[in-house]
């Protein structure tokens, strides 16, 4: 599993390279923050996901390679974006100054969409045309107002006196999950899924997702604002991170051996527990 993961942020990060224009080709400040926001980049969870439900779809994983870029650039715009002082105002992001400390809040935006339009590019070059215009029409209602755009809006205006656990997973579903589901599900089109088998990818998706953001709550030293830890104790917080992680393996399991990727992500995630 390890290797694997390491073989694949190697090629991930190689297709960002090629994919983001030099940092030295004018507008160099633009070139050079959407790098920034990209490189040196963190877990590269969301790409292992799409190129591990290639695998479960027995294919070569470089055939998801479009669609795992995709989903790294939309996370890299997600998080400048968050960064900014009229969201979340937060400094630092894995380590190094946000987009908007680096450069200027102007520029972040602009790199942030600038990413954002790359990644939809990244969809055209899929070697099914039709799996392209699949995988486009699901990334853009995945980002969209009922996607994570939508989710982001509800969590900046969130108030933890006034919530419940339903409010906050519809949340998390939008803002986190949205795009967990779109990067496996984008890696099954990518590798021919069709049917029963590429329909389980989505429930995966939802509910590793939802998971993901219930770890990371966890993980988060203060309190964040639409944290399930306004509503749930950290033992309910851990109960019900394993009833969504075995939903999630209760879905991957028919594809047996070739699900060994995405089963591999799931035990990563209780790794990352505190
Ligand atoms: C952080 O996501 C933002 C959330 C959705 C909670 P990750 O924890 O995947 O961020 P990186 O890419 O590893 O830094
Ligand atoms: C990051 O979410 C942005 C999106 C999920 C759209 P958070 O605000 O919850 O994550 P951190 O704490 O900044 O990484
Ligand atoms: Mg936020
Ligand atoms: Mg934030």
């Amino acid at each position: 599993m390890d290797g694997f993961l390491a073989a694949s942020r190697k090629r991930v990060d190689s297709s960002l390279d090629a994919v983001l224009p030099a940092a030295t080709q004018h507008p160099a400040d633009l070139h050079r923050a959407m790098r920034h926001a990209v490189f040196p980049g963190g877990k590269r969870l969301r790409p292992a996901l799409t190129l591990g439900a290639a695998v479960a779809a027995g294919v070569d994983p470089e055939e998801a390679m479009p669609v795992a870029s995709a989903v790294e650039l939309v996370h890299a715009c997600s998080l400048a974006l968050d960064d900014l002082p009229s969201q979340d105002d937060n400094a630092v992001r894995r380590g190094q100054p946000a987009v908007h400390v680096a450069f200027d809040p102007a520029t972040a935006v602009l790199a942030a969409s600038a990413l954002l339009a790359e990644a939809f590019a990244q969809c055209t070059r899929l070697s099914d045309p039709s799996a392209s215009v699949a995988v486009g029409a699901c990334l853009t209602r995945t980002i969209g107002p009922q996607g994570v755009i939508g989710g982001q809006i509800d969590d900046l205006a969130f108030t933890p006196a006034e919530t419940s656990l339903e409010h906050i997973e519809f949340i998390h579903l939008r803002k986190t999950a949205a795009l967990f589901r779109f990067s496996v599900w984008g890696g099954g089109v990518a590798g021919g899924l069709v049917g029963e088998q590429l329909g389980r990818l989505d429930p995966f998706g939802r509910a590793y997702g939802l998971a993901f953001q219930v770890v990371d709550d966890m993980l988060d030293e203060d309190l964040g604002e639409c944290s399930i830890l306004h509503v749930l104790s950290r033992k309910q917080a851990r109960g019900r991170i394993h009833q969504l992680l075995d939903e999630a393996v209760r879905q991957i399991e028919p594809f047996g051996p070739d699900g060994w990727v995405l089963a591999g992500l799931v035990r990563r995630l209780y790794g990352l527990l505190p």
